[in-house]
């Protein structure tokens, strides 16, 4: 048996969103440029505020409704009207009737049968649609077991591939023999990816201590890679399946000492080629980062209220000068996607999906960042680093040029301590900087990433959140935790897949 946790994928989305605090948009810090640069407009951006804030939540009490005066029908009316009007008037309610009705029966069955509405899945050819939140969560849902059928994830920073047994409940590395480069496509587009970015499989020593794998059975005649798939107690050729679906990770960036965000550096062309600019009404606002060709990550608080219109967003990739921004005109945003689970107040899962009208063209110098896999540990103080257009000292302006600065992670225990952020620091965040300050994210880095180097690849730990001001001692970064928000992503990316 295998010892592993049931489902690993807990959810957290498509939750209902009413028992969230209020949602208020009221309360933003207006940034003020000292000295405006010519790049940008008269308006002033408006920045999110730096520290969550409580909003005391008032009950309201119904009114009491108004009686309304109802007119009394003058009753001679009634003698007065002639039979075959009465009988038209009948006849036409009739009609009228059953034209609702009829209206009424064709949108219960194109709702029932035929389409699944806003978010949800298909139960394969049922007709019967489940959310997202029910796809691949351990139990089935779908009426013939499809919500549990395909359910693939990557584990490691290794990038075995799993496929979650509902028979068995839990998750199983596949054996590589027999395996090929079209089951690895198949997966790929069955966790969210596209099946053009897809890489490459290649067979790995399982991880110590699995017992139990899944073999396929070519000679079961599925073309289904899913339904030949039996658990076996060892793997003929040894090795298990890793799949790469995007060749994410990859940057210029030599290591070396060179070491503005608050405290860092200019950054070099090719060094951060997943960091975009998000740009409204012609103006920085946040940051982001680039996971696929057509997927951004960002933080939901930059794409709150009056910003949440895709149509006035512009992503800029490959460029580090927000200057050369300005002449050109960057990609057009088709959909926004944000935590429904996100809470204003205290920046409970800041985190939101941007999708590109047009797919990004990967170079030197725009390529994706890898999205952390379950089973991936980083160190308690494990060196990352943050980038961003954001200001360079506290209440400053966006800077020109893209910067860079390296930041430890900090423990969320310490982090909730009295002296830090004394309980403010929620699961979905995670803390990184130093006790003493000097270093740090600041207004206008908001949704860009927070990313570390391991095994030779870069992976997005974080996206810039909030802080007390910037860069004070015991006030460090605050960031979205980035591993609680791969099973979203994923499941947006599923469901939106064109
Ligand atoms: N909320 C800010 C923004 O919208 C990011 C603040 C980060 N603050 C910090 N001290 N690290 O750009």
């Amino acid at each position: 048996m295998n010892s592993r946790p049931p489902p690993y994928y807990e959810n957290y989305a498509y939750q209902p969103e009413n028992f969230g605090p209020p949602r208020h948009f009221g309360g933003y810090n207006v940034y003020l440029p000292s000295s405006s640069p010519h790049y940008l407009p008269s308006v002033p951006p408006h920045y999110p505020p730096s520290v969550p804030h409580y909003v005391p939540r008032v009950s309201t009490h119904q009114s009491t409704p108004v009686p309304t005066i109802v007119q009394p029908t003058p009753s001679s009316s009634k003698t007065c009207m002639p039979k075959t009007r009465k009988a038209l008037i009948l006849i036409l309610s009739i009609v009228i009737i059953l034209v609702g009705a009829a209206i009424a029966g064709v949108l219960i069955w194109y709702f029932e049968t035929d389409s699944c509405s806003g978010s949800k899945i298909h139960c394969g050819t049922t007709g019967i649609c489940v959310t997202p939140a029910q796809w691949c969560n351990g139990m089935i849902d779908c009426p013939n077991g499809e919500d549990e059928n395909r359910c693939v994830r990557l584990y490691g920073p290794d990038f075995i591939l799993e496929v979650y047994s509902s028979e068995n409940k839990g998750w199983y590395s596949i054996c590589h023999d027999d395996w090929n480069d079209g089951y690895g496509k198949t997966a790929c587009t069955d966790m969210g990816y596209n099946k053009n970015t897809y890489l490459n499989s290649k067979g790995i020593a399982p991880i110590s201590g699995n017992v139990s794998f899944m073999r396929l059975n070519t000679s079961a005649g599925s073309t289904d890679f899913y339904k030949t798939l039996y658990k076996s107690l060892w793997c003929p050729s040894g090795s298990v399946v890793s799949v790469r679906c995007i060749d994410c990770g990859l940057s210029n960036k030599r290591a070396s000492a060179r070491n503005r965000i608050v405290g860092g550096n200019a950054a070099f062309p090719g060094d951060w080629p997943w960091q975009v600019s998000l740009h409204t009404h012609g103006v920085h606002l946040c940051g982001g980062s680039i996971i696929t060709p057509e997927w951004i990550v960002t933080a939901a608080h930059c794409v709150e209220g009056v910003y949440s219109d895709s149509h006035q967003w512009s992503v800029y990739a490959g460029i580090l000068s927000q200057l050369a921004m300005s002449s050109s005109r960057g990609y057009r945003v088709a959909k926004i996607i944000s935590h429904p689970n996100y809470d204003p107040s205290t920046k409970n899962n800041d985190v939101a999906l941007m999708k590109l009208q047009s797919s990004l063209f990967f170079d030197e110098l725009i390529r994706p960042v890898c999205l952390p896999n379950p089973g991936m540990m980083f160190q308690p103080e494990q060196k990352c680093w943050i980038t961003g257009w954001g200001a360079k000292h506290q209440g400053g302006n966006t800077s020109v040029e893209l910067n860079a600065a390296s930041v430890p992670l900090i423990d969320s225990s310490t982090c909730n301590g009295i002296f830090f952020y004394n309980g403010l620091i929620l699961p979905t965040m995670i803390c990184a900087g130093y006790l003493e300050g000097k270093v740090d994210s600041c207004q206008g880095d908001s949704g860009g990433p927070l990313v570390t180097l391991k095994d030779s690849l870069w992976w997005l730990v974080g996206d810039t959140s909030w802080g007390s001001g910037c860069a004070g001692p015991f006030k460090p970064g605050v960031y979205g935790n980035m591993t609680r928000f791969t099973d979203w992503i994923y499941r947006n990316m599923q469901v939106t897949q064109s």
